[in-house]
């Protein structure tokens, strides 16, 4: 169901001066036409929301008439009136952890729509217990993981899902996602984002047991069975002929993913088993860049985590905050994702699914904006049938934000698989 318009704006931008939330601006300022959304930008400066605005005007000559809010995420006053004023706030301002609870709280309290690009699982959990009940009774749609983590996700398989409800009368009861492309950088806030988990880890260590759970996001999170483990090793797949490893974003995809399952109702069974790798070329160059980027992976967080070494890693290496990939490196970005699914055929045997999410842009950035920004569209605008609470992209939006996705030129496809 969508809201009544009765507030000023449909769509605020607070966190409009940082590195992402720059990129989600131009992309309404670019789409503004299309759209035609109220919106305003917000932040805690309002020197640098000018500079914002100004720059926008380049993008297209209304934005120079954009309303600038003010609001700081130490000030619970401010954030309570900048969101009484819109039917939707989209927030970058992160690492969550950090800067976000007291703008949930706030836009529980007002019934204000809610979505933002965090990956911090911890955090999420912390949300969760603390205002699903809430947000029921306000009706704010609280929705964490808009982006790169966890839309293509999230999304694709509900996708493949609702073709093999749609077309079968039945559901999936396995799906793996494979990485199979993916070319991208990455910002200042998203390694301070990652740096807070561990920080929030070392201070909370009983947060490890929510993290490693594959149900950790679960409205009652249970233990996980063996085979919802997240790929660690390197392993040959004869099915794709790839050689597969980790991907680094399945510890919240995942999440994201079972806890999507377990709001909607388990429509996909209580044991559907889902998983997700990243997948490299057959031969020895595909084994050597999976074998590297497992080691990767966890030679950066094993290192990161002493505090000295961390501390010339964010003075010396990692972009600072405000920085990321240039417009040149997010423009030459992309990913591809292949879902494999399969479930009972109704007359006996199994059907196979075989799916596709990807994008053109920088992953984590250009195709993030884009994700971000077509999300608060979706909650302001479309015809939705979700109630309040902290819900996912596929719990709240569903169908309806693949169809805006795909209008926006992203790829979501799904067919019978070829034997
Ligand atoms: N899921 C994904 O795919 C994905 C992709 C990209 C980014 N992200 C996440 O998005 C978040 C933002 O990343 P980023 O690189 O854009 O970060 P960034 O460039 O550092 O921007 C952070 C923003 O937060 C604002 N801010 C900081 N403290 C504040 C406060 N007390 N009150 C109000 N505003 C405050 C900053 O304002 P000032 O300009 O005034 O300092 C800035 O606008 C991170 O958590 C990152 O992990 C996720």
């Amino acid at each position: 169901m969508s809201k009544p318009s009765k507030t000023e704006f449909d769509v605020i931008v607070w966190g409009a001066t940082g590195f992402t939330g720059r990129l989600v601006a131009e992309y309404l300022a670019r789409t503004q036409d299309k759209h035609g959304a109220r919106w305003a930008l917000a932040g805690r400066d309002r020197g640098k929301l000018e500079q914002i605005r100004g720059s926008l005007v380049g993008l297209n000559a209304a934005c120079a008439e954009l309303p600038l809010l003010l609001a700081d995420a130490k000030d619970a006053a401010s954030l309570d009136a900048m969101v009484s004023r819109t039917r939707v706030i989209v927030t970058t301002v992160g690492p969550y952890a950090r800067h976000g609870s007291e703008l949930v709280a706030a836009c529980v309290r007002n019934g204000t729509d809610y979505c933002d690009l965090t990956g911090e699982v911890q955090w999420m959990r912390k949300m969760i217990d603390a205002h699903h009940a809430g947000a029921r009774e306000s009706g704010a749609r609280i929705v964490h993981t808009c982006g790169f983590d966890s839309i293509p996700s999230d999304l694709g398989v509900l996708m493949l899902q609702e073709f093999m409800r749609e077309h079968h009368a039945s559901h999936c009861d396995r799906i793996r996602l494979f990485v199979t492309k993916m070319r991208g950088g990455i910002s200042g806030g998203t390694v301070a984002s990652a740096l807070q988990v561990m920080e929030d880890v070392r201070a909370d260590p009983s947060l490890r047991r929510v993290l490693s759970n594959p149900h950790g996001l679960d409205p009652e999170p249970r233990r996980g069975r063996p085979e919802e483990r997240d790929q660690m090793g390197v392993h040959y797949s004869k099915e794709l002929g790839r050689w597969t490893g980790p991907f680094f974003m399945a510890p919240v995809n995942t999440r994201v993913v079972r806890r999507s399952n377990a709001l909607l109702g388990h429509p996909w069974g209580q044991d559907f088993l889902y998983s997700e790798a990243a997948s490299f070329s057959r031969g020895p160059k595909g084994l050597l860049t999976a074998l590297s980027m497992a080691g990767g992976v966890g030679a950066f967080f094993v290192a990161a985590s002493v505090p000295a070494v961390r501390r010339q890693l964010e003075k010396h290496v990692l972009p600072a905050p405000g920085t990321g990939p240039s417009a040149e490196d997010r423009e030459r970005g992309c990913f591809d994702i292949l879902l494999l699914g399969e479930g009972k055929a109704q007359g006996g045997g199994r059907v196979k699914l075989e799916g596709r999410v990807a994008a053109q842009g920088d992953p984590g950035y250009a195709a993030t904006a884009r994700m971000l920004a077509e999300s608060a569209l979706c909650l302001a605008f479309d015809s939705i049938a979700s109630e309040g609470g902290v819900l996912t992209p596929a719990s709240s939006m569903g169908m309806k934000l693949v169809e805006r996705l795909r209008r926006a030129g992203m790829t979501f496809e799904v067919k019978p698989a070829s034997a």
